[in-house]
């Protein structure tokens, strides 16, 4: 059997040195929790980088003997490389690029000069561990020439490659400097994986104007092999977030919520910190909805809970700052002695007290302004196992695809959220009850492991279909 060698920016821990000692935790974000859950990934090899800065050369060699006998590889960066590669290019190019804030995104040389020095240097950590036969699935926006870099290595490789960030349309992509060298990249996979047909179209539209490939029915055939891209929609652990509840930690921390926030009704919010995300749009739409509905002051609370990201990068620093001026102004505007409008935690939670507060809120308001996927609408409907409450979700989430029976939003339209609140508040139980049976059973048939076997089956057929190119 194969061993599968999967690669992305973060390994799926993270880890400090605090007082000599190394100190692990779980990374955050959709990619690590997402496929810590599948079977293939825990049984083979993991390359990535650990989460902080390690520069002893000591350390590097303990932490690394640790890791591999886990099955991961570490990749260190050194200072510089964090700031012009992670902050840099893929954080302050990239991403503000792919989700549509353009006036936030920095063309500039030397962050791409670090991005490619960083994939190569994956690369030749890929390199250390390989074995003949080896599939490498490589992940996300961090990585996008390290497809095309292995296949210079290993031109018989099996390579897939996911992007876990929306693919934006031709006329935003093609005003990166890179476009090309970006493509080129990526192509170097057999099989490349979105969330969405509209991300896959995006895409094949930017290969076939800026690279002049043709394609038939997702297939781009090159002069010695062929590529071939297809939408795969991420799944959830739907047993974990299912299970939870029944979970003495988990029932323990609804008894003491309950305690903590009365009987009133919970709007949930819950993101990284993070401009794309529509946050601050939201808690605003909140605020909006309270003086539209002066009844429901001292009857709903919004749970608002931030999960701490990339505080180096300026955008994400401001809009913290806007986040806690606004939630201050709200709650001193309406604060009674028996009741605060928003809770406001900016820490990540343990999965038991997630679990629990997924399970009391009677509203998750979901309102990205652009999301690839966005798995934490996926994992509430999971956690309402008596199937009460209510998703209110952004039609700009990737997930809005699947999830069709959620109330849709327009994240920009203030007036359209606070409709929505107003409908999720007064929606009959066995409306809610029938919206999001039929959620979940989506959910429950197309997990994440599920959404593993389907991208590693079509990746063998892919590989298989450059074989038969090259026997011709
Ligand atoms: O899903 C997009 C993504 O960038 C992942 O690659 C990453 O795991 C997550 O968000 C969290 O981001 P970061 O690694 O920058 O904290």
């Amino acid at each position: 059997m194969p061993r599968l060698i999967t690669i992305s920016n973060r390994l799926p821990i993270s880890v400090k040195v605090v007082n000599e000692n190394f100190v692990y935790t779980t990374s955050v974000g959709g990619l690590a929790t997402g496929l810590s859950s599948t079977d293939a990934v825990k049984e083979n090899f993991w390359v990535g980088w650990p989460g902080s800065t390690i520069d002893s050369q000591k350390e590097q060699t303990d932490l690394k003997e640790k890791l591999n006998q886990d099955n991961m590889q570490p990749v260190f960066l050194t200072d510089h490389e964090y700031e012009n590669f992670y902050e840099g290019f893929s954080n302050k190019t990239i991403w503000p690029l792919f989700h549509y804030f353009t006036q936030y995104t920095i063309y500039k040389k030397s962050f791409w000069e670090y991005y490619k020095k960083v994939n190569q240097l994956y690369c030749d950590e890929v390199k250390k561990i390989a074995q003949p036969g080896d599939i490498f699935w490589v992940h996300d926006y961090q990585l996008m020439l390290l497809p095309g870099m292995l296949r210079e290595v290993f031109p018989d490789a099996t390579i897939g490659f996911f992007l876990h960030i929306p693919f934006p349309s031709y006329e935003i992509f093609r005003t990166l400097p890179w476009r090309k060298e970006i493509l080129l990249g990526i192509l170097g996979a057999d099989l490349v994986g979105f969330h969405t047909y509209d991300y896959m179209r995006h895409f094949l539209s930017a290969a076939t104007r800026i690279m002049d490939f043709n394609h038939h029915l997702g297939r781009i055939n090159l002069p010695n092999r062929v590529v071939e891209v297809d939408s795969f929609p991420m799944g959830i652990d739907y047993d974990k977030f299912a299970n939870a509840v029944y979970e003495k930690a988990t029932i323990k921390e609804i008894i003491e919520l309950r305690q903590q926030l009365g009987k009133n009704k919970i709007i949930l919010s819950v993101d990284r910190l993070d401009y794309s995300k529509g946050i601050l749009e939201r808690i605003l739409a909140f605020e909006r909805f309270l003086g539209k509905y002066p009844e429901y002051q001292e009857q709903v609370t919004l749970l608002v809970i931030l999960v701490p990201s990339r505080a180096g990068v300026e955008q994400y620093a401001h809009l913290k700052e806007q986040i806690d001026e606004a939630v201050g102004r709200i709650n001193g505007k309406y604060n009674t002695l028996r009741w605060t409008p928003i809770f406001y935690f900016y820490r990540g939670l343990p999965f038991h007290t997630l679990a629990a507060i997924y399970y009391m809120s009677d509203v998750a308001l979901i309102t990205p302004l652009r999301d690839g996927m966005n798995l934490i609408a996926k994992e509430y409907i999971a956690s309402k196992t008596d199937q009460t409450g209510v998703l209110i979700l952004s039609e700009m989430a990737g997930a809005a695809k699947e999830l069709t029976e959620a109330i849709h939003v327009n994240p920009n339209d203030m007036h359209d959220i606070v409709r929505a609140i107003h409908k999720a508040l007064t929606m009959p139980q066995q409306e809610q009850i029938s919206r999001n049976a039929a959620m979940q059973q989506t959910l429950k048939r197309y997990n994440v492991k599920r959404w593993s076997e389907v991208f590693m089956e079509r990746l063998g057929e892919a590989r298989q279909a450059t074989e038969k190119v090259k026997q011709k």
